[in-house]
């Protein structure tokens, strides 16, 4: 006797803080014979590509890719940018400012942690001071994550920026934009970043695999002296290559892909794709303060001007396992949501809503978040939902 597997019908909603959603037109550009890296038929796309990237990164610096998820272009900054021994400071926001600082002590730097509460962020005052106490500049380089995916936090970089530069300190500005570029507003020349650690997977909709660092002129001339080794992920070696990025074979089909979802970044506008994001994401804040009553369920952020709007964590009551709740949206629903990373495993789940995503896409996925709370018999408050529907259907 066979037993047959319940398979769901529809599409999955997806509303995992990434990968994302890939939107069909970049399906089917994705969708292509293989072509040599060399046609003067790629070269053309590779160009529209890699500049385009460039705008929406807002920079007229260089930019350097790589076959590697958001990690490699983490190396990729460390690597080339720091010699060993050197110092640098991290802002703590939570799960991937720890693996960043992780990656960079494997790499022999030393990792001044500037600690938070993670639910509030940091302290922007805490960051002045830090920088200038080092009268004699050991710190060389400020690392800061603009988006915490992990705890669904923004960072404000243009203050950290006039907090580097009230300290006047030379530190070099390192930002990972991994769940920010393509989603919120980005400005790399403006707030003087020099390096940026990006990746395919999230605001820009595309598979997961390519990544890439944005790097200013100060960065270059870091670049020059810093003694890390590296080989994959060397500018140098990459500047001398015809693309002037990549080391060996290029993704020839991602480029096809990442070519069309600039064209539809750009054509919504990046300020109405910015607007969509925090509709959106208010909207997903409104279900949650709802649930939050009757000792519900919490928005992990309880600091209101550090709000992501690319992913909402949220905090299960205590005694309440956050991967069972996602376990009934996907099996029940077949809606994915995001668990919690390290020491939040089971303790938070996380709605993205980062992407190619619209309102109704949105509400299945908050449906489902309100059913399967009730099916689990986790205590929360009524009219999540209706209250994220009646915050949409007024803008
Ligand atoms: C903010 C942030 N930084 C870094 C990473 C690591 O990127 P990847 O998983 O692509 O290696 C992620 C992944 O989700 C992330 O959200």
């Amino acid at each position: 006797m066979s037993t047959s597997v319940q398979k769901p019908r529809g599409r999955q909603f997806f509303a995992n803080p990434g990968p994302t959603n890939i939107p069909d037109s970049v399906l089917r550009a994705l969708d292509r014979p293989s072509i040599d890296f060399h046609d003067p038929d790629f070269v053309e796309v590779y160009d529209e590509a890699f500049a385009g990237v460039k705008r929406v990164l807002q920079t007229q610096h260089h930019l350097f890719m790589y076959n590697a998820s958001g990690h490699g272009a983490w190396e990729a900054s460390l690597t080339n940018l720091l010699s060993p021994g050197d110092t640098i400071l991290v802002l703590e926001s939570g799960y991937f400012s720890e693996e960043w600082a992780n990656m960079a002590r494997a790499h022999g730097l030393d990792v001044r942690l500037l600690g938070c509460d993670w639910r509030r962020g940091v302290d922007l005052a805490q960051v002045r001071a830090a920088l200038s106490d080092d009268a004699l500049a050991v710190i060389k380089a400020v690392c800061v994550v603009h988006n915490e995916t992990a705890t669904g936090m923004m960072l404000p970089l243009d203050e950290i920026r006039a907090a580097i530069d009230a300290a006047k300190h030379p530190a070099l500005f390192l930002v990972d934009t991994i769940s920010s570029l393509g989603s919120l507003d980005f400005r790399m020349d403006e707030w003087k970043i020099d390096c940026v650690v990006g990746g395919s997977q999230k605001g820009l909709m595309l598979p997961t695999g390519v990544s890439f660092t944005g790097v200013s002129q100060k960065g270059l001339e870091a670049h020059a002296r810093a003694k890390l080794p590296r080989f994959y992920f060397d500018w140098t070696l990459m500047a001398k290559r015809p693309q002037k990025s990549f080391i060996g074979t290029l993704p020839v089909n991602m480029f096809y892909g990442l070519r069309e979802s600039i064209r539809l970044l750009e054509e919504e506008g990046l300020p109405n794709v910015f607007a969509r994001h925090t509709r959106l994401a208010e909207a997903t804040r409104r279900a949650v303060k709802a649930w939050a009553g009757n000792n519900g369920p919490q928005l992990f952020c309880t600091n209101p001007t550090r709000y992501s709007d690319s992913v909402t964590a949220i905090m299960m009551p205590e005694g309440y396992d956050a991967d069972a709740l996602r376990e009934t949206a996907r099996a029940r629903f077949n809606v994915s949501l995001g668990g919690g990373l390290g020491v939040l495993r089971g303790k938070v789940f996380r709605i993205g809503h980062l992407g190619d995503l619209n309102e109704p896409m949105l509400l299945g996925a908050l449906s489902a978040v309100e059913m399967s709370l009730r099916i689990n018999h986790v205590p929360h408050g009524q009219g999540g939902v209706d209250a994220a529907m009646e915050f949409l259907a007024e803008g």
